[in-house]
């Protein structure tokens, strides 16, 4: 049959479904090549004369009755529809068989299998593919579910009602909708524990991995304790079911899903031990652990209406996930490193031709929207919300949402209507950054006349794609001041912006003060406060906030940065000692000082370039911050020994935040030494390296040296059995390849037959790396662009949701020259007229082609 051209899927058309589900009762039959499910459904009708609609993709119908009549009908490549004169005119029981082939299936969504066992991800529409069923969040029932296998560990949703061999009975109480459908079946070793809930509930806690994998689980299960007892103390918030399980699956699309009762997590998500995992790896097992269980009531007891709405979960559970890292480790840490994921992932989407509003309007595939602009800005979203009402007024509002609309699945206004009711406040401006997309631009004037101080703030937000007007938002900006001595004479105030322009008046200091400026990041803009380097460089060294101190030198190093790349400059004296303070400063949290001395990265200064009006060169960007970072180098160099090794970590490995930061700052102070040593400090932090985070920073340093070819050769030898340790070997060669090197390192590495593209996390390691070494992938004879483009290609009739994530690599061509540009929409109108594209695939090309 011939596939119609794909559907644009628009929120204005919203309908509810005209049935409700009683209880859906399942019976899987599984088998590689042909699994048979078989459906039993009570469905009411709401609505008189309407037809019944199922989806369904890629079923084979074996058999149809309605309240027992055997039915003949035949689906199109959607779903099937039985016409309202056909259906009996009260409630009917719907039975179905299907055959499925989960071994046949590489898109990794609906029922799949991964290294020997069975797997499903339903969300978004995956279940589609398992039997026909209206796929949809807003339908919502119990599930009854039995697995039959010949499989020692079978499991789904809920409580185990009874098993015996071969078989399992689950039952999932809470009404679900069938994106948060999850079986698992394999043979399967569990880490166990057990948690008891503040009423009382005794929880069986079971993470289950391969055999040979246990040693490596109990990172995430206390991870999976401590989110349990947070969400109680700081939300109160308990689970509720007496089982919970997590299973590690080597071949997954994203991070993790949070089907109730039963996530199912990327491997890399889950594994971890010393000689495995870097810091950063356990540092996203907690983060990660932690936001799919608190899906557990922002997901799923409350979920989302439709699709549109994803950020009413994502958005609020990425919040709290980064709340819980915060109060688990350091909020200044950790709001840093949210801000330059923010900036890097998010600000990056709103200047491109992928822009899109936190709740989208319009979609062709919902997977294409699982994105940095409905996670990250969503969370943003969320902070801004509770900036706005203060602490008090947000639980106020969080427990209103619980209360009212348990069970339901909701929108985006009725979030905001909690907000409003519990507070009092009216949030119909600020609806708008939920409907408009892009990243504002707040401009700050300073005015200091007869001991009066005014700041006079306006904001301008870009035309994006679809939204040539923009309308002024409701930004809550913090604002502190410093007295000329350092001390804070005025303290945060949150400042709020909702005219174009607008003045604040500051009366009754003694002299003019120096504004310390969007405090803990309080709105996700772009801030234009023009500042000359000393009075940066006063607020790092004074500020109260974390947030602002590391903003100012940040900053000053991108100032810095950007007169080098454009003037050719040295480095300023003033920026040089500003970091020499900072580096020697042992006052300061270690983790805060590596973050201030990382330079700014060399996408986020093509972005700078282009909004400042200037064509970003590549190389010429790679180039000046090299010479930066030797430049520091050589001026720390009287330091940077004595603090190598005085960082050096005697005893037995710990995973703890403070733990983590002195092994960043140290390899951060490594990575500068190797500017300027020859890789001498490198060879010997291999030597006496013991943990992952330790052995890939000096093989990465080794690497730029123009050395490093024996450890490689070592480290493959020693891990070549390890799935998740080899995708840091393939990555790191790639990241810190010399740029007219990336493209052939890469080709090479594509070529070996460990190569194992059609695993998500091995084709994000070879062609993700080459995407984001930023010279590399923008050589200018297009190698880079037609590298990636090819194994595009080659990847979406296999993985179509893949393939689409990372055709973002792409998203930024606007910012380059000519020649570049032409070089980018080649790639692009190839495979845009590839035979067979994806529905995935087409939509992002065409968006991007514009
Ligand atoms: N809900 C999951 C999470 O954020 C993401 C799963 C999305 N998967 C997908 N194929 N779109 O935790
Ligand atoms: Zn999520």
């Amino acid at each position: 049959m011939q596939d119609a051209a794909p559907q644009t899927i628009h929120l204005a058309d919203y309908r509810p479904y005209p049935f409700r589900l009683d209880e859906v009762d399942l019976t899987f039959r599984l088998a590689p090549g042909a699994t048979r499910v078989l459906s039993r459904i009570r469905f009411v009708p709401l609505e008189a004369g309407a037809d019944l609609w199922l989806d369904g993709e890629g079923l084979r119908l074996i058999s149809a009755r309605i309240d027992g009549t055997a039915l003949a009908i035949s689906p199109d490549s959607t779903g099937l529809r039985i016409p309202a004169t056909a259906l009996p005119s009260g409630p009917f029981l719907w039975e179905a068989e299907v055959e499925i082939a989960p071994q046949a299936n590489t898109a990794l969504e609906g029922l799949y299998m991964s290294g020997g066992m069975y797997c499903t991800q339903c969300e978004a529409e995956g279940f589609r593919k398992i039997t026909f069923y209206p796929d949809r969040p807003d339908v919502m029932a119990p599930f009854r579910v039995r697995v039959e296998g010949d499989m020692p560990v079978l499991l789904s949703n809920g409580n185990l009602l009874a098993e015996g061999p071969g078989w399992a009975d689950w039952f999932d109480p809470w009404p679900k909708p069938a994106y948060l459908f999850a079986l698992v079946a394999g043979d399967l070793r569990a880490h166990s524990g057990r948690f008891t809930t503040r009423s009382g509930r005794d929880v069986a806690l079971n993470i289950w991995v391969r055999p040979g994998d246990e040693g490596r689980c109990d990172w995430a299960l206390q991870s999976l304790i401590r989110s349990m007892e947070w969400d109680e103390q700081v939300y109160g918030r308990e689970y509720d079911l007496d089982i919970f399980n997590i299973v590690a699956v080597d071949d997954f699309n994203m991070g993790a899903m949070e089907n109730k009762g039963l996530n199912i997590f990327n491997s890399k998500l889950v594994l971890a031990s010393p000689e495995t995992a870097t810091d950063t790896d356990y540092e996203r097992i907690e983060a990660v652990i932690a936001h799919e269980y608190f899906h557990n009531w922002t997901g799923n007891r409350i979920t989302c209406r439709d699709w549109f709405q994803l950020c009413l979960k994502e958005g609020l559970t990425v919040y709290r996930d980064q709340q819980f890292t915060g109060d688990m480790r350091s909020h200044a840490v950790k709001r840093i490193e949210d801000v330059l994921v923010l900036r890097a992932r998010q600000f990056r989407e709103d200047a491109g031709p992928l822009a899109h509003p936190v709740r989208p309007e319009s979609f062709v595939e919902i997977n294409n929207f699982y994105t940095a602009t409905v996670y990250e800005k969503g969370a943003e979203l969320i902070g801004m919300l509770r900036r706005l009402v203060g602490n008090e007024g947000y639980a106020r509002a969080l427990d209103l949402y619980f209360s009212r609309h348990d069970g339901q699945a909701c929108t985006i206004e009725d979030w905001l209507k909690v907000f409003e009711d519990a507070t009092g406040r009216d949030l119909t401006q600020f609806k708008r950054w939920y409907e408009q997309a892009g990243t504002p631009r707040v401009s700050v004037r300073e005015d200091w006349r007869d001991g009066r101080f005014t700041l006079t703030l306006s904001q301008h937000l870009p035309a994006t794609p679809g939204q040539p007007e923009k309308r002024p938002l409701h930004i809550p900006v913090a604002v502190g001041l410093l007295g000329p001595n350092g001390d804070e004479v005025v303290p945060t105030t949150i400042l709020e912006l909702t005219e174009v322009e607008q003045q604040f008046v500051f009366d009754g200091l003694a002299a003019r003060p120096i504004p310390s400026i969007l405090r803990d990041f309080s709105a996700p803009v772009i801030l234009d406060h023009p500042q000359d380097d000393a009075a940066r460089a006063f607020v790092l060294a004074h500020d109260t906030d974390p947030f602002t101190r590391w903003e100012a030198g940040r900053a000053l190093s991108k100032q810095v940065l950007a007169r080098m790349i454009t003037e050719g400059t040295s480095p300023a004296a003033d920026w040089l000692d500003g970091m020499a303070r900072v580096l020697r400063d042992d006052t300061l949290d270690p983790a805060f000082r590596a973050l201030a001395l990382r330079l700014p990265g060399e996408d986020d200064m093509a972005q700078t370039l282009h909004d400042a009006g200037l064509v970003p060169d590549p190389d010429r960007i790679h180039r000046a911050r090299t010479r930066m970072a030797e430049t520091l180098a050589r001026h720390l160099s009287a330091d940077l020994p004595s603090l190598w090794a005085s960082l050096r970590q005697s005893g037995p490995f710990s995973p703890t935040a403070e733990a983590a930061g002195a092994r960043a700052l140290r390899n951060t102070v490594l990575a500068l030494l190797n500017r300027i040593d020859d890789g001498r400090h490198a060879a010997a932090a291999w030597a006496e390296a013991s943990t992952m985070t330790d052995r890939i920073a000096a093989l990465g340093c080794l690497i730029e040296s123009g050395r490093g070819t024996a450890e490689l050769a070592e480290f493959a030898s020693q891990w070549a059995h390890d799935r998740l340790v080899m995708d840091k070997w393939f990555a790191v060669q790639i990241s810190h390849a010399k740029p007219d090197l990336a493209v052939e390192t890469t080709a090479r590495l594509a070529s070996r037959p460990d190569f194992d593209w059609k695993n998500p996390n091995r084709f994000r390691a070879v062609i993700g790396a080459l995407a984001a070494n930023h010279a590399g992938f923008h050589q200018g004879d297009g190698s880079g662009y037609r590298l990636v483009a090819d194994w595009l290609i080659r990847l979406d009739p296999v993985n179509p949701q893949t393939a689409a994530r990372m055709s973002t690599a792409f998203e930024t061509l606007a910012r380059y020259d000519a020649d570049r540009q032409d070089l980018i929409r080649e790639e692009l109108a190839r495979l845009q007229v590839t035979p067979g594209l994806s529905r995935d695939l087409s939509e992002m090309t065409a968006r991007m082609l514009g």
